[in-house]
This record gives structure tokens, sequence and C-alpha cells, in this order.
């Protein structure tokens, strides 16, 4: 693991240093707390071992700092000291240090006060992904009751629009008839003398509500009804089966149906910035899968890729709108699905966090940083699949999900 040294003295740097090595670890070492805070803050260590004596910025401060600025991860800290008085311990401990040292070290000590943070940090992660689970089963859940329900309600309105506008449409054509008949009638008795002044008031009135017209755009009208009706259908259909409780077991699925179900629910994400190009190929084998968490994967993708492209259209007003392609492919024995975006690209320092949980370059309320950490668990560890990505910065970001056609059973925990 990453240890960082904050240790102003060269002799007693280089001896530390030495010993984590040789513990088989990555030290980063500081001459002074300024850089050590520049490290931490990159996230470059979990567990640091700060001098309490250094320039700049002293080991107490340091450890202050630490805990209140908000890091995306837990540091662990041991404090060093030159002197075990129980006053200095406490200022220590009491500053957010979690253990501390006296020197000269005892490799011994070292290595079982490493240990210790390491114990300490394991639970941390522990906790964080149970944490991220749940808050992921919760928000499933009630995104799930929420749209049944809503589905549900708009399922009722829809149909008697549905039987309404095709009552219309055909009881039109019914009245265009007769209208038809009117008009041979009235070329039939015109040259009757009595009934002229009659004529011209029909005539009249015809001319004002421009007939004409209303016949011609009548079932225009009526038949763009149907099709609005139709669409509304399928996105309930969509949403449904998005949603559907009974879907969170393992059973062949159809990915390029999941692919449109979830395009189409969460169009109004991305309409604004980008346009999708479908690449689904025809045949694709049944992948065993679960459909419910793997739509939620392919909507964690496509949120992400609208995001990657809003930011760099917000950057730049003249950029121009955004693509987001999505391919699907039958390999040898997986199936391939390629979400691509030409967004921002992810810059090679966040790259080996994105899948973290809470890890987030997004502000408050645009993204809770579970999105990639959700999704990785759902396709590696419940599908037994891959999940990986390829990005260059200021061109875009592909993710890669692998689904093999024939799982190996999940691991036993
Ligand atoms: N397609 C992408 N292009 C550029 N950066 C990305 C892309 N996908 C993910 N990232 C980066 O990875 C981070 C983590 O992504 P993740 O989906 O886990 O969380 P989030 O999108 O920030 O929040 P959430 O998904 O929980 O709403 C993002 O904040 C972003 O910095
Ligand atoms: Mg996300």
């Amino acid at each position: 693991m990453n240890i960082l040294i904050a240790e102003d003295d060269f002799v007693a740097r280089r001896i530390l240093h030495k010993m984590l090595e040789k513990l088989g670890h990555q030290v980063i070492s500081c001459e002074n707390g300024l850089k050590a805070w520049e490290a931490i803050r990159n996230n470059e260590a979990r567990l640091a071992i700060l001098d309490w004596m250094m320039p700049k910025i002293d080991g107490l401060t340091l450890c202050r700092k630490i805990r209140e600025e908000k890091l995306p991860e837990y540091v662990y800290v041991i404090l060093l000291t030159s002197n075990d008085q129980k006053s200095d311990i406490v200022e220590g401990l009491n500053a957010g240090a979690d253990d501390y040292m006296t020197k000269p070290y005892d490799p011994y000590e070292l290595k079982a006060r490493i240990r210790s943070g390491q114990r300490v940090l394991k639970l941390e992660d522990d906790l964080k992904s149970t944490t991220s689970q749940l808050l992921h089963s919760e928000k499933l859940a009630s995104l799930g009751t929420l749209s049944a329900g809503i589905a549900h309600e708009i399922n009722t309105p829809m149909q008697y629009l549905q039987y309404n506008t095709l009552f219309l449409q055909e009881s039109f054509a019914g009245i265009v008839n007769l209208l038809k008949a009117y008009g041979s009638l009235e070329s039939r008795i015109a040259g009757i003398g009595a009934v002229q002044p009659l004529f011209r008031e029909v005539r009249d009135i015809e001319n004002e509500i421009d007939l004409a017209y209303i016949l011609e755009e009548i079932p225009r009208a009526v038949r763009e009804s149907i099709e609005g009706v139709a669409h509304v259908t399928e996105i309930v259909r969509s949403m449904r089966e998005f949603t559907h409780p009974g879907n969170r077991q393992i059973a062949p699925m159809n990915i390029n149906e999941a692919v449109s179900n979830t395009i189409r629910v969460t169009q109004n994400q991305w309409t604004r910035v980008a346009d999708i190009r479908l690449d689904l190929e025809p045949d694709l084998p049944l992948v065993p899968c679960i459909q419910g968490e793997f739509n939620q994967v392919v909507l964690n993708l496509i949120v992400n890729a609208a995001h990657a492209i809003e930011e760099r259209i917000d950057k730049d007003p003249d950029a121009e709108r955004g693509i987001i392609s999505i391919v699907t492919r039958r390999m040898e024995n997986h199936v391939e699905v390629r979400v691509q975006d030409n967004g921002t690209g992810i810059p090679d320092m966040i790259r080996p966090k994105i899948f973290d949980p809470f890890f987030t370059t997004k502000e408050v309320g645009r993204g809770t940083g579970q999105g990639l950490a959700i999704s990785r668990s759902v396709i590696v560890d419940r599908l037994g699949g891959r999940l990986t990505f390829d990005s260059r910065v200021g061109e875009g970001t592909t993710f890669i999900v692998r689904l093999p056609l024939d799982p190996a059973p999940p691991p036993v925990r």
C-alpha cells in the first residue's frame, strides 16, 4: 500500500523510507508539511506518518487539516514524537491522529502499528461498500416503486385516449362521406330558385370555417394523436419493464431490448446535449443477466456520458452537440456493450479512483459517486463479467461491458 512520510530530517527520513520499502510498501517521502499536505489532498496515500516538528506546516497542524478538510477517503495518521510525554500524546490524539510513535523507530513496532492502521482502513472500506450497496438497493427500490406506480396510473388514461382517437378516426371518415352526399344533393337541386338563399347560407358557413382546410387537417391531427398515444404507451411499457420487481434474478436477457428501453427512459438526461447512435448487432444471443441491475448499469453509463459531454459544451460555448454511441457485439464467448462519448475524457490522475464508492468530481446534487462502483459490482461480482474503460482527455471515453455467455457460478462469500 501507499504510505506517506513527512519528516524534515534527511537521515531519519531515509531510514524510515528503507524500512517501509522492506515491508513491501510504496513510499512517498516529503521533507515538509506543505508537500505532505499536497500529496494527501491528491489522494496519493491512505496512511501518513507525520513528524511533529516540521517546517511550513507542523505535524499537529497538518493532522487537524486532514480531519477538517473533507477528503474523499479516510487517511490514517501516525504522529512521530521525540519524547513520549503523556501530554504530547494526548494533544496529538486530540488533533486527530490515530496513533503515535516515538523516535528512534523500532522496526517491529513500526510494522505492528502499520498493520493496525491497515486493519482500520479495511474496516472503513468495507463499511463504505456496504453503505453504498444499501443506498443502491434503496435507490433502486424507491425508483422502482415510484415509476411502477406512475406507469400504472398513466396506463389507464392512455387506454381511453387510444380508444377515443381510434373512434374519431373511424367516425370522421363517415362524416366525410356524408358531406360528399350533401355536395351532390346540392348540385342536383341547385336549379330550384327558392332554395338558392339557403345554399348561399351554407356556402358562407363553409367558407367561414374553412371546410376544405378542416377536411385535410382533421385526419392528420387524428393520425398524429394516434402516433403520440402509441409513443407514450411504449414509454410506459419500457418504464414498467425497466423497474419490474420480477427482474432481479439471473435469467436469459435480450441485451438489445434492454439497451433500447433504457435509452427511452433516460431520454431527458441526454437529449439536450447529445444524440444517441445505435449499432446493435441483430440476432444477439440471449445473455444470462439480472435485467433490472443491467438496466441500471446502462443508465449510469449513459448519464455519465451525457454529463461529460455537457461539461465539454459548458467550457466551450461554440462546441457542437455530442454523440453517445452504443454498440453491442457478440464475441467468442461473451457479449460486449460499448458506451462511447465525445465528452471531456477522464484525467489520468483520477482514473484509478473512478470505480471507488463515493468518488465523484461532480457537485452535490449532480453526482454521489456511486454509479460506477455499483455498476462494477453488478457486472463483475454478480454477473462474472468485466467493466473497463478507455479514455482520452479532450476526445472522450468508452466504457466496455463484457458479459459471459456461460458464466461461472458467483464466488461464495
Ligand atoms: N464518461 C465519462 N467521462 C468523463 N468522466 C467520467 C465518465 N464516467 C465517469 N467519469 C468520472 O468518474 C466519476 C465517478 O463516476 P460515477 O458514475 O461513479 O459517479 P458520479 O457520476 O459522479 O455520481 P453518480 O453516478 O452516483 O450520480 C465521475 O464523477 C467522473 O469524474
Ligand atoms: Mg455516474
